[in-house]
């Protein structure tokens, strides 16, 4: 963030300050992060209560917290809604990063690898900050703005979308110069409701665009594909497409599914091997090179800086394991899209190293209407794909064990446990070195549990 009064902050958020100006110099709103300087935001989680911390924020240096509730010791910024007033901050600062671009990387899937990736080619030339971990709500989106330096040049904000208007709020606060849409898929379609108010939500950052700015998009996703055709204005196109501003050809993929392609865009032709795991990162890094190419990096810089570039923890995460079993840790999240992108990379993986595949699976939450039907899909994609065992863990996934034995998976190849833990004991005893573990399922399914535990 940019120093500053407290006085400033305060008539910034519509608040009162109540106690002594001081300078802040940064924005927390985990208490714990707090230093000397920082102005701690209490914000109302569905977990937690920000207002309980102040005294914690205090003792580790806080000049000021930012508040709602009445009655709070020390110097204070009373807000009518601290939420609002940690968008209005943000709002407030991106007025001041003259001079810096923001480009908004939003999609159903594959946000945070994009991002990761983009991070890495715009930060070859200029000053760039990205979204730490997956922070893209209202509150992630507002503290990625707040955390760059003052003379940031880039900032590659994730926003993410779990109801209509959600993504048209984060761009009224970041600005967005660019936006990109790495594809339309069923993600959080329980809450969305139905799927043409998703498609409706994924077309909300380059509708908010208006005639200006540059619209980055996924030609491969016929829904992205038709945001593009509507936009009035400037496009970048990627995709596998033959059409596409900046594609990938002749893609393979190597013995550990680390893809290789010639990247190519406007007559120049660079060889990239991505650094991550997984066909479908090559559609994240189209989308990094895409935003390169808008900010002015060269093919050849964007080529380098994919070659050593690593992504977030939790998406295929690969390791070997104690007893040499080659673990995928990809349990950040799933989804119906996600799930068979992960399934087609662990399997390519085993088949390389002449090993068996085992996945263990949780659920996929948030599907509303379409979640039972979505599980006995993925059940049967399970036995089309070829895994030599499936494991499911807890009540919702054994909906995936039903289907998969339904539709041909001999019974004593699947189980179903309660917890990772069990799920791990499974694959202990079943796996030898060589075979390929896949943990996925939705974070609170907690997969990730089962990838530790067998590290
Ligand atoms: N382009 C893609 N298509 C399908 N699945 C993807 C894609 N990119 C990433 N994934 C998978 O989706 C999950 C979430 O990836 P992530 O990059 O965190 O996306 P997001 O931030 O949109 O949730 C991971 O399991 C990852 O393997
Ligand atoms: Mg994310």
């Amino acid at each position: 963030m940019i120093e500053r009064p407290l006085s400033q902050i305060a008539s910034a958020v519509r608040g009162t300050l109540r106690g002594p100006d001081a300078v802040a110099s940064t924005v927390q709103t985990d208490s714990r992060a707090v230093a000397p300087g920082a102005l701690f935001v209490a914000i109302e989680g569905e977990r937690a209560d920000g207002h309980a911390f102040v005294e914690d924020a205090f003792a580790r240096g806080a000049v000021a917290a930012l508040v709602h509730r009445p009655g709070v010791e020390g110097t204070v910024i009373e807000v009518p809604a601290t939420g609002r007033a940690l968008l209005d901050l943000a709002a407030d600062e991106r007025d001041r990063m003259i001079g810096a671009r923001v480009v908004a990387i939003t999609g159903s899937n594959g946000k945070t690898s994009a991002k990761d990736l983009a991070a890495a080619v715009v930060g070859t030339r200029l000053r760039t900050h990205a979204s730490p971990a997956s922070f893209n709500n209202e509150v992630g989106l507002p503290m990625t703005l707040l955390g760059a330096e003052p003379r940031v040049e880039v900032v590659v904000a994730e926003m993410g979308a779990r109801r209509e208007a959600d993504v048209r709020l984060l761009c009224d606060v970041a600005r967005p110069d660019a936006v990109v849409v790495t594809n339309v898929g069923m993600a959080h379609l329980g809450i969305f409701g139905s799927w043409d108010t998703i498609v409706r939500a994924g077309a909300e950052p380059v509708e908010w665009l208006g005639a200006d700015g540059t619209a980055i998009v996924n030609v491969d996703d016929p829904v992205a594909r038709a945001y593009a055709e509507d936009t009035e204005a400037d496009v970048i196109t990627f995709g596998l497409d033959t059409g596409a501003d900046v594609r990938a050809e002749d893609v393979e993929l190597g013995p550990d599914a680390r893809a290789a392609f010639t990247l190519s865009s406007a007559g120049e032709r660079e060889p990239v091997e991505l650094a991550v795991p997984g066909e479908h990162m090559v559609s994240n890094a189209l989308a990094a090179a895409a935003v390169g190419r808008w900010a002015g990096v060269t093919l050849a810089e964007c080529a380098t800086a994919l070659k050593g570039a690593g992504v977030t923890r939790w998406r295929m995460e690969t390791f070997t394991g104690a007893s040499g079993i080659v673990v995928v840790n990809d349990a950040y999240n799933a989804n119906p899209e996600s799930m068979a992108a992960a399934l087609k990379s662990a399997r390519w993986m085993a088949k390389a190293k002449g090993g068996r595949l085992v996945a263990v699976l949780g659920h996929m939450a948030e599907l509303g209407p379409v979640s039972f039907e979505e599980h006995e899909r993925l059940g049967e994609l399970v036995v089309r794909i070829g895994v030599e065992r499936l494991i499911t863990v807890g009540d919702q996934a054994r909906t995936i064990a039903r289907a998969a034995i339904r539709e041909g998976q001999l019974p004593e190849d699947v189980a179903s446990y309660e917890e990772p833990s069990q799920a791990a004991a499974d694959v202990r005893a079943w796996a030898r070195r060589g075979d390929v573990v896949l943990a996925k399922g939705s974070r609170v399914a907690g997969l990730e549990r089962v990838a530790e535990a067998l590290r």
